[in-house]
C-alpha cells in the first residue's frame, strides 16, 4: 500500500468524504499498530506529557521531535505522518519557521508539519508552502499557548473570542495550509470553520461535523493519567498493564515465574 499523500488528504473535504481518522503516534511499535486503520499520525508535541513528564507542551525540543518523529516513519507505511512544530522553533520568523521546519524534515522523513497559530502565522505557513513544506493548522485551544491563556478550556464562548477562532483558520487555509486541528473549541465554532474553509477540518474536542477527528492515542486508550471531557476511553490500559504487572509481582515472590516453559534446558 502506498503512503498517503498531502494532496490525498487535502481532497477529503465535505460530508460526503469519509472522515479522516488520525492519531497521535511517539514511538514505533504504536505506529505499527496504528499505521493500518489511520489516515495520519501525528507526533505531536503533546509527547511533553505524555512521555516525559513535562508540565506542558513548551518545554519540548526539536531534538526530542526528530527523534520520535523518526521513529514513527519507521513504523508505518500507510498513514501520512505529521510532526508537530514545537514551542520555539518557528514563531519569530517565516526563515526560522522554514529552517526548523526542514531540518525535522530531513531528520524523520515525514511528510508534513504542524504548527498552532492563526492569523499571525499565516504568512509563515504560506512561506512554508510555497518552499515545499506542507503544513496543518492547529487553531482554538492551543496548548503551546497556555502561558497567555491561563489554561486549557474551551476556546470561542463569547463572541468575539469565536470571531477570532474563526478568522484565524480562514487565514492558515487560505494561506495554504492542507487541514487544521480545531481544540477544544465550542461545538457551533468548530461547525462554523468546518464550513468555513476549504481544507479538511480535523476535531479534537470539536464537532462530528468535522472533516476528521484526532486524540492523542494514551488517551483513547485509557492509559494517560489525565482525561479531558472530549476523551472517549476505547480501552483501559492503564487498569490492564497494572493488573499484568501484578501478576508478574506475585508470580516472581511466589516463584512460579520462570516456569518450565521458560528456562533453558542445559543441551546434551
Ligand atoms: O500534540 C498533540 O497531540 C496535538 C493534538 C492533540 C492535536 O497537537
Ligand atoms: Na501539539
Amino acid at each position: 500500500m502506498k503512503r498517503l499523500t498531502v494532496p490525498a488528504i487535502r481532497k477529503r473535504k465535505g460530508a460526503d468524504s469519509e472522515p479522516l481518522v488520525m492519531l497521535t503516534a511517539y514511538t514505533v511499535r504504536m505506529a505499527q499498530l496504528m499505521d493500518p486503520h489511520c489516515d495520519m499520525l501525528l507526533v505531536g508535541d503533546s509527547l511533553g506529557q505524555v512521555i516525559y513528564g513535562l508540565p506542558s507542551t513548551v518545554p519540548v525540543t526539536l531534538e526530542m521531535m526528530a527523534g520520535h518523529g523518526a521513529a514513527v516513519v519507521r513504523g508505518s507505511y500507510h498513514a501520512l505522518v505529521v510532526v508537530d512544530m514545537p514551542f520555539g522553533s518557528y514563531e519569530a520568523s517565516p526563515e526560522k519557521a522554514f529552517e526548523s521546519a526542514s531540518w525535522l524534515l530531513k531528520q524523520t522523513g515525514a511528510a508534513a508539519v504542524k504548527m498552532e497559530g492563526g492569523e499571525a502565522m499565516a504568512d509563515t505557513v504560506r512561506f512554508l508552502v510555497e518552499r515545499g513544506i506542507p503544513v496543518m493548522g492547529h487553531v482554538g485551544l492551543t496548548p503551546q499557548a497556555v502561558n497567555v491563556l491561563g489554561g486549557y478550556g474551551a476556546r470561542g464562548r463569547s463572541e468575539a473570542e469565536a470571531e477570532k477562532i474563526v478568522g484565524d483558520a480562514k487565514a492558515v487555509a487560505q494561506a495554504g495550509a492542507f487541514a487544521v486541528v480545531v481544540e477544544g473549541v465550542v461545538e457551533p465554532i468548530a461547525v462554523a470553520i468546518t464550513d468555513a474553509i476549504s481544507c479538511p477540518a480535523i476535531g479534537i474536542g470539536a464537532s462530528a461535523r468535522c472533516d476528521g477527528q484526532v486524540l492523542v492515542a494514551e488517551d483513547m486508550l485509557g492509559l494517560f493519567d489525565r482525561t479531558p471531557r472530549f476523551v472517549k476511553k476505547f480501552d483501559d490500559l492503564a487498569g490492564r498493564i497494572s493488573a499484568a504487572v501484578q501478576a508478574y509481582a506475585g508470580d516472581v515472590r511466589s516463584r512460579a515465574f520462570p516456569g518450565a516453559d521458560q528456562i533453558y534446558a542445559p543441551k546434551n
